[in-house]
């Protein structure tokens, strides 16, 4: 049985690809925040450890430190997490082993929208900037990688920290939003995200791959969506503008990705962010 590492098995997405592969590989998934067994790609010590023990056939990087204002006022934690944890990993690797890294759509600034995978990356802010650092790392690197750039993702745990759960909790609990209608993206729902990363352990492909949605969306006409399908108030979300959100960080606006070369390359098929809250209402 092939063995797979996960790190950030404690995030939207580490833990749900934790139990999706848990059925079909020899596993290690150690949250960071847990008290006994846990794993910090920070500390080249433990994970030097970590990799003489178990020999990871895949490692699989969903660690990240992900809050886009946080990574302003700590620089050096984000850069510690998001760069120099992946250059930890790589250290520890054997030359057989394969990583699949997780970037974003940060790298771009959001001026045009539709990225392709080589175009121009101008981060806007220092969450982009170290997600940017650490592809070029593992692009300049001798190892055997796959990147997949997703963007905004939710998933139908409704008690993780995400978009989707943000919009229903607060929606349910009669609480009014107020949600930018100058953010646009395809947002992407995990479980398929978790699908094409599985799919990579069985099929060998390599580079930088897009990912997300078949639509294009509004963060507000996607919040109106989430009400129309899960039967909320949709009188409760208000349009904004970013700028009157007074963020540390900037945003990117248009940071909608082209996914043609993952659909072309891995033959699947993208589905809209209706038929994915659908699944997750139905579910
Ligand atoms: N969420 C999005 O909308 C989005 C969009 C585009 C790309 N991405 C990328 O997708 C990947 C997964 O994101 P996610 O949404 O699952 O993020 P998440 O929910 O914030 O999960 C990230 C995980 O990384 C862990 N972590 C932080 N520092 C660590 C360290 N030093 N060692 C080991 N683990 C550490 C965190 O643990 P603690 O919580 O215990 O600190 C957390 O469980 C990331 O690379 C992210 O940049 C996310």
């Amino acid at each position: 049985m092939k063995k797979v590492l996960i790190t950030g098995s404690g995030g939207i997405l580490g833990s749900e690809l934790s139990n999706r592969l848990n059925e079909l590989f020899d596993v290690l998934a150690l949250p960071k925040s847990s008290r006994n067994n846990f794993l910090d790609i920070t500390d080249f010590d433990m994970m030097y450890s970590i990799f003489k023990n178990f020999e990871p056939d895949f490692v699989i990087n969903c660690a990240a430190f992900t809050n886009v204002d946080s990574c302003e006022s700590n620089k050096q934690i984000a850069r510690n997490v998001n760069v120099k944890g992946l250059m930890n990993l790589l250290k520890c690797m054997s030359k057989n082993s394969k990583m699949i890294h997780i970037s974003s759509d940060y790298v771009f600034d959001g001026k045009n929208g539709n990225y392709k995978e080589n175009d121009m990356k101008e981060p806007i802010n220092y969450y982009g900037k170290t997600k940017l650092e650490a592809d070029n790392l593992l692009m300049g690197s001798n190892s055997n990688y796959l990147i997949i750039r997703p963007n905004v993702l939710y998933s139908s745990n409704l008690n993780e920290n995400h978009f989707l759960s943000w919009v229903v909790n607060s929606l349910k609990e009669k609480n009014e939003i107020n949600v930018v209608n100058d953010q646009i993206s395809n947002p992407v729902y995990v479980t398929d995200l978790v699908e094409v990363i599985l799919s990579s352990l069985f099929v060998e492909y390599n580079g930088v791959y897009h990912f997300g949605s078949e639509d294009v969306i509004s963060r507000y006409d996607f919040a109106l969506l989430i009400s129309r399908i899960f039967r909320l108030d949709r009188n409760l979300i208000n349009p904004i503008k970013t700028s009157s959100l007074k963020q540390v960080a900037k945003r990117p606006k248009k940071s909608f990705l082209n996914c043609n070369k993952i659909v072309n390359d891995l033959k699947i098929d993208l589905y809209s962010s209706e038929y994915s809250l659908m699944r997750i209402y139905n579910s």
